[in-house]
């Protein structure tokens, strides 16, 4: 029955476009049912981009889909770091309003054994789609949650939230699997080793200070064996914990642990081949298929064939063959002929990351003009990202958009595409793109966004439709490690709130229309309407603020602390080993 709507309504689309009547003429795509194709990378900068101005990185697979398609270049994400813009995105939501937020410090899901995730009662947009007759799939980087109380109950896992078929890692590349100097794990494990260490040496010379003052007679003893347990415990618990951070490197097909820990030599391939035995299983109904890309997060893995071949070392070899991977999955709608009736969407979870550096040498993205990057959830650099969309014949080729739109706009957009309905009984903040796609709507229909880190909200952007000024205010910045650096690189990401960040009041205000590297304040003198300005973006704040409820925190320290219970293991744990699966083609 499904299957039959859909071709019927591809009918009326064919016979319209072969009349000259194109669809965005007609004003109406909903419920136009297109197979709707997402591809997110991770960690990856919108000026690592051919079309978004980079000349010397080779990216011509995204550069072709942008000649073809539609082209944002205000596409902003909800979060500057994976999960709660994974969260956002899916969701149509703020990540604050499915408590996917940290007031900790602990702003990503840290392991796979944690009870933290995507709550039940969140609604996914593939969640909707396939309740409209939709073949949903999720293929690569997870990133929200698995397990509730025990190792195999899969509580947050993809197939619990709209998907019904789910190949790739549920957590991330965060917990390095192949090069350990490139692990963000690692970088944040000895940061923190770091402080323990400073502590505990600071701790063993004040006790030695004061008794060397007093000149008691006091023996040595117990500074030795404090600094001696205390060491002892921070080496067993570092050891440990790359121990737990290997076997986080796993694939899964839907509820099956198909290989752990992963064999990188092969994983791209097997991701691809996933992509087109969906498309080939799935190509006579409307499919949502969701491709989230593992690179260019470090650790970087790249295949022989592209390593060393690119301008920009080893980050730039993996985003030649990101680039690559999207070209096949191109090939694979045109060799299944459904290029015509398939929307594709492009873009990245957040800004690349500044701090992804191993001696002086860069392993993150670079994100343009735009000052800050992963981490930062105010600056422009953190969550300023590609967006790119295709539908040949519906939307017009080589159209650049440059209103203000969000990731969560994605959830509105397919479900209106899919012929669902948002749900109505919570607040969406994304709006559908369609009007503005189609070209219908001069306008985003978004007056304000707002820029969270962690829970608390950094800065606002304010689009004035009638001067087409847009304004962005900074309530807080975060603190640069070293002074002046541009960047957190001795603390390995920027935090959000406590001594790590400066409050700004009255905030900083810039205007992003003529400075978008936001490196000019204005002041009243400068600004005339400096004072209505803020007062106009802390009115909105306040309203956004009035829709806000309080829910259960997913990022809180007992949702984001390793047990072990909650480990998935394919072997005895915690020797968690399984072999390789062979075909990829199964359900
Ligand atoms: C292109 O991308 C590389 C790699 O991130 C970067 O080093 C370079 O500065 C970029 N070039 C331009 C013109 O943006
Ligand atoms: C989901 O459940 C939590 C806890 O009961 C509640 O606070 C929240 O509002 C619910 N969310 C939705 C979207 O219904």
């Amino acid at each position: 029955m499904l299957p039959l709507e859909h071709s019927w309504s591809w009918l009326a689309v064919t016979v319209g476009v072969l009349l000259g009547v194109r669809p965005s003429a007609c004003g109406d795509l909903s419920g136009a049912r297109p197979n709707i194709l997402l591809l997110m990378a991770d960690d990856f900068g919108i000026g690592d981009i051919g079309c978004y101005g980079n000349n010397s990185i080779r990216t011509p697979n995204i550069d072709r889909l942008a000649e073809d398609g539609v082209m944002l270049t205000q596409h902003v994400a909800a979060a500057s770091v994976c999960t709660p813009s994974r969260a956002a995105f899916l969701t149509g939501r703020y990540p604050l309003r499915s408590g996917m937020v940290s007031s900790n410090g602990y702003r990503v899901l840290q392991w796979t054994g944690v009870p933290g995730g995507l709550p039940t009662n969140e609604t996914t947009f593939a969640k909707i789609l396939k309740d409209r007759g939709y073949a949903t799939g999720l293929i690569g980087k997870w990133h929200l949650g698995l397990n509730c109380d025990s190792s195999s109950d899969h509580c947050h896992h993809p197939l619990n939230h709209g998907f019904d078929h789910f190949y790739g890692m549920p957590f991330s590349m965060m917990g390095d699997c192949v090069h350990w100097e490139l692990s963000e794990k690692r970088a944040g494990m000895e940061h923190k080793l770091n402080v323990c260490f400073q502590i505990m040496a600071f701790a063993a010379l004040t006790l030695t200070a004061g008794k060397l003052t007093r000149l008691t007679s006091g023996s040595w003893t117990p500074v030795i064996w404090l600094t001696t347990a205390a060491f002892l415990f921070f080496m067993t618990s570092y050891f440990v914990g790359v121990l737990i951070v290997h076997a986080d490197c796993f694939l899964m097909r839907n509820h099956t642990i198909t290989e752990q820990p992963m064999h990188f030599q092969r994983t791209t391939s097997l991701i691809l081949k996933e992509v087109s035995s969906f498309v080939q299983r799935n190509k006579h109904r409307p499919f949502l298929l969701f491709v989230s890309f593992l690179h260019v997060h470090t650790p970087l893995i790249t295949t022989e064939t592209f390593r060393g071949k690119s301008m920009h070392g080893l980050y730039g070899d993996n985003t030649e063959e990101m680039d690559w991977m999207l070209g096949q999955i191109l090939d694979t709608l045109d060799m299944e002929g459904v290029t015509n009736s398939t929307l594709v969407y492009f873009t990245s979870d957040h800004g690349g990351s500044l701090e992804a550096q191993l001696r002086n040498h860069q392993y993150g993205g670079w994100n343009g003009i735009y000052k800050g990057g992963k981490g930062m959830g105010g600056w422009e650099g953190g969550i300023r990202v590609p967006g790119v969309f295709r539908w040949p014949g519906v939307l017009p080729a080589g159209r650049v958009i440059h209103e203000p739109t969000s990731l969560m706009d994605v959830f509105p957009t397919v479900v209106q595409l899919g012929g669902g309905d948002v749900p109505q009984d919570r607040v969406i903040d994304g709006r559908s793109l369609v009007p503005l796609l189609q070209g219908t709507a001069e306008h985003s229909a978004h007056e304000f966004l707002f820029h969270y880190c962690g829970k608390y909200l950094h800065a606002a952007r304010w689009h004035e439709k009638d001067s087409g000024r847009l304004w962005k205010v900074h309530y807080m910045t975060p603190r640069f490690h070293p002074k002046g650096a541009g960047a957190c690189y001795d603390r390995h990401l920027c935090p959000c709130s406590g001594d790590g960040v400066t409050q700004h009041s009255p905030p900083l205000l810039f205007d992003l229309s003529r400075d978008p590297s936001e490196a000019r304040p204005l002041s009243p003198g400068s600004e005339p309407r400096y004072h209505a300005v803020v007062a106009r973006v802390g009115e909105a704040v306040k309203q956004h603020r009035r829709t806000l409820s309080p829910v259960p925190p997913q990022l809180s320290l007992g949702n984001i602390i390793w047990k072990p219970w909650l480990q998935p293991c394919c072997g005895t744990f915690p020797l968690c080993a399984c072999g390789q699966d062979g075909d990829p083609s199964e359900t």
